[in-house]
């Protein structure tokens, strides 16, 4: 899990970016070299914070579930309850959805301006009610405080909230329907510091299909990455579906190929084999290095086991115990084929995880938060 060093100096003065009443104490003592770090509002990752000298230690991570997602959640719940699980009747879905809108609506704004910035924590006075945050305490040298990021709430259909047709009487209410590839939902990690130092910024990808231009998962993420302050020193693909090497790399801008690597076998099942994404991750990364992970291969039974071993056991989900994998791991893209019956007849058929709903997603979801991640939904 993230961690930038700096120079010692440098760590210093991004420790006091994050704590401006620590920057305001020091200021008037007569300390005025982080002026410059103040005015780019910098709100560094925590993994801005480590120096080689000082390494600051994380005491705790939470997450805190926003009352939007609560709502959604406890609906679903609701819905499984009640022998809807997999919303063959769409109807109390759409309801909420109508119902909910304004707020999801105040949520994209706030997620929209948050991604064109480098940060990932909205001051607006209303931003709890509509994301989601994990509040993170970290002690660095003799300097305890506390850090936080925001991230969309998982609501409705946990891709872009607007991209499942409802039915007439809803319909109209609600704003135009988006592409179901839209990802202006998803509120990345980002790195607002200066200087990007020694340690490493990996993506992987299970499932990455053939061409960077035709794959979002592929130029988006790197793009999107860099853009905000997270450029990849590797970024490692997997494909089952073989192509001519060319083909691979096709449009991969000449300054992403030193990071870039195609993989065009299918990523194995057997976590003990040398060539499983998350056994490469845990070959190459280090605590302290920003990890993120997409696994979308469409293979509900290995995606669910990869899964698991990314939750361990049920006590990770209090804390005591965190999966070699979840500590690594920053940030998590997964299209998890839950059965859910809109999703299900558009595209997604039989190729579906039939026990999990909508509810049990949510659930999976929260669990991964819980274990610091910041997990999204990919389409
Ligand atoms: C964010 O950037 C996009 C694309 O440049 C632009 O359309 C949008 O208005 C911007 N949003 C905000 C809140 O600045
Ligand atoms: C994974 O591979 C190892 C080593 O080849 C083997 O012992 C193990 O049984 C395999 N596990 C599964 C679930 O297939
Ligand atoms: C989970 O717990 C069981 C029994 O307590 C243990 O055998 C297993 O290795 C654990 N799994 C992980 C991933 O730690």
């Amino acid at each position: 899990m993230a961690i930038i060093a700096n120079s010692a100096l440098l760590g210093g003065l991004l420790i006091l970016a994050a704590a401006p009443h620590l920057v305001q104490s020091l200021e008037s003592a007569g300390m005025s070299g982080s002026g410059s770090m103040r005015r780019n509002r910098g709100r560094p990752h925590h993994y801005a914070l480590f120096t080689e000298k000082s390494p600051c230690a994380i005491m705790e991570r939470r997450y805190v579930s926003s009352p939007l997602e609560q709502k959604w959640l406890q609906a679903a719940a609701k819905w499984k309850e009640n022998g809807n699980g997999d919303l063959g009747d769409i109807g109390p879905y759409c309801t909420l959805l109508t119902e909910t809108k304004e707020e999801i609506q105040r949520m994209l704004a706030l997620i929209d301006a948050l991604m064109n910035s480098t940060t990932s924590l909205s001051d607006a006075p209303d931003a709890d009610a509509v994301l989601s945050y994990f509040h993170t305490i970290m002690q660095c040298g003799p300097y305890r405080f506390t850090q936080k990021e925001h991230i969309e709430s998982l609501v409705a259909a946990l891709r872009h909230p607007f991209s499942i047709k409802c039915p007439e009487g809803t319909f109209s209410q609600l704003p135009p329907l988006t592409n179901i590839f839209e990802k202006s939902y998803v509120l990345l990690a980002s790195w607002a510091g200066p200087v990007q130092a020694t340690k490493n910024k990996y993506y992987l990808d299970a499932g990455a299909g053939i061409g960077y231009r035709a794959n979002a998962n592929q130029h988006w993420m790197l793009e999107t990455y860099e853009a905000r302050g997270i450029k990849m020193d590797r970024a490692l693909y997997w494909e089952a579906q073989s192509a001519q090497g060319p083909a691979l790399l096709d449009g991969v801008p000449p300054d992403m190929f030193p990071a870039f690597a195609f993989y065009n076998i299918p990523a194995p099942e057997n976590l003990t084999d040398g060539r499983n994404p998350l056994n490469v991750m845990a070959k190459i990364a280090k605590p302290g290095d920003f990890v993120s992970i997409k696994l979308d291969i469409d293979q509900p039974g290995i995606e669910d086991g990869w899964l698991r071993a990314i939750l361990g056991n049920d006590s990770a989900a209090a804390g005591a115990f965190k999966s070699r994998y979840a500590q690594l791991i920053d940030e998590l893209f997964w299209e998890h084929h839950f059965n859910f019956m809109p999703m299900r007849s558009c595209c997604w058929q039989g190729l579906v995880d039939a026990n999990s709903h909508l509810v049990d997603s949510m659930k999976l979801f929260i669990k991964l938060r819980e274990l610091g991640i910041r997990s999204h939904y990919w389409q």
